[in-house]
């Protein structure tokens, strides 16, 4: 696909459904008692996937055009699924299925694309195995994975890494074990688990950043609307603050505070976010609009990095185009997403002739000279597809992108909505 350089964006859009609270709507709305329906729910290729392995387990899911009904099993109606539970692309999936199954009567097998069998699975593996489960990975840290029955028991786990997908794992499992479950965070992470166990009637209580829930005797179906992606709205936010000329507004944004980093930083950097139609319901949202404006340079690490993970890589184009120096440091979870973030970011950065440093734990971009355009590489990753399709729009000459098609993981409209906006 080719991007040239473009003009103001301008207008008003929305973006798909929140990827993180669309799977979770998926698995509590199956383990529930009753019906749920999910408006907003993100079609992408992942949350598919959860769909997909749900069905494969008994579960009946309704897509109509506005909405996804699942009809509940509650706790113990899953059934054992006669083959292996493909999770695609899908880390959310692979993780947060594996805390359901340790908890299953049955045997199951999980297993997902050339990108999920290189991704760490023994952080889970471990504190699974604490609670009972019996678990088998390739060589004990990758799929497939194999869960066996078993008898849990609740732990209190301190977690190496602040990951919600580990974090909401062993909370799923909690529902199954004997007596409390107890997470400790090293920095909170995103809490959509949390949140949507408390809506459907979990006794769950945060403190700081210790989580404990109580095993429910059942979980009762709610309804739930999922908010706009604040991850997918993020490539947005950083094109109209590069492109100059540009003002664009993103209705209906989820901006739950363990998922705002994007924001600080943006407007630390010195971009023009305005908030508004603030409300809150079970998840806060509020409408964005972005202009375009001078960037600068900043330093990123610390607890701030679980509050932006995924938008690392959308950052680090927007540190491009930025005078001065930004730091980005304590990010060497990036290295295990769906591709490795920092290596790819840096390679392709350099291709369009920025000035940029791989570090042990992130890298440092010298920014403010637009870059030129080139062909980038997307390492099949969607969101390095489209950190670099932003680039490309404020880039010196036509950029080409490779396999364009990957951003259909999270955002199957990406490119149509960009030009929409005139890009
Ligand atoms: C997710 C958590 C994050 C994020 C991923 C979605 C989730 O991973 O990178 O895209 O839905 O829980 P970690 O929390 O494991 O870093």
């Amino acid at each position: 696909m080719q991007i040239q350089p473009c003009g103001p964006l301008r207008g008003e859009i929305t973006v798909p459904g929140d990827k993180s609270i669309s799977h979770r709507a998926i698995m509590l709305g199956a383990l529930a008692n009753g019906t749920t329906h999910i408006t907003g729910f993100l079609m992408g290729d992942d949350c598919l996937s959860t769909i997909d392995c749900f069905r494969k387990m008994g579960v009946q899911i309704e897509i109509t055009d506005n909405e996804v009904i699942v009809e509940g099993v509650g706790l113990h109606g899953l059934c054992e699924p006669e083959e292996t539970l493909y999770t695609g692309n899908s880390g959310t999936t692979t993780r947060l299925l594996c805390g359901i199954l340790a908890g299953q009567p049955f045997t199951a097998t999980l297993n997902g694309d050339a990108s999920i069998q290189k991704r760490p699975m023994g952080r889970i593996i471990k504190p699974l195995r604490e609670m009972g489960a019996s678990i088998e990975g390739k060589n004990d840290n990758y799929c497939p994975l194999t869960l066996y029955p078993s008898e849990l028991h609740g732990i209190e786990y301190r977690l190496p890494v602040a990951s919600a997908q580990l974090k909401s794992a062993i909370l799923l499992a909690g529902l199954y074990a004997e007596g409390q479950t107890t997470v400790i965070e090293p920095a909170p992470s995103r809490d959509h688990t949390e949140r949507m166990f408390r809506a459907l009637g979990v006794e769950i209580e945060t403190e700081g950043n210790v989580i404990t829930l109580d095993p429910p005797e059942d979980l009762h179906a709610v309804d739930i609307a999922v908010p706009g992606d604040i991850s997918s709205a993020a490539f947005f936010l950083v094109a109209g603050a590069i492109v100059p000329g540009s003002e664009l507004t993103i209705k209906n944004v989820g901006v739950n505070q363990t998922r705002t980093g994007i924001l600080d930083v943006l407007r630390d950097m010195g971009a023009d976010i305005t908030e508004s139609n603030f409300r809150d319901d079970a998840e806060p949202v509020c409408d964005l609009t972005v202009r375009y404006s001078h960037l600068h340079g900043v330093e990123i690490g610390g607890s701030i990095i679980p509050r932006l993970i995924d938008e690392l890589p959308v950052i680090a184009v927007a540190a491009a185009f930025a005078e001065g120096e930004t730091v980005i440091r304590d990010a060497q979870e990036l290295k295990v997403k769906e591709s490795n973030r920092i290596a790819a970011m840096v390679t392709e950065l350099s291709r369009a002739g920025v000035d940029v440093e791989e570090t042990d734990d992130g890298m440092i971009i010298r920014g403010g000279k637009t870059p030129c355009g080139a062909s980038f590489q997307t390492y099949k990753d969607h969101r390095i597809a489209m950190s670099l399709a932003v680039l490309a729009l404020a880039a010196q000459t036509t950029s080409r992108i490779n396999d364009p098609e990957v951003v259909s993981i999270s955002y199957p409209d990406f490119f149509d909505t960009l030009k929409a906006l005139g890009g």
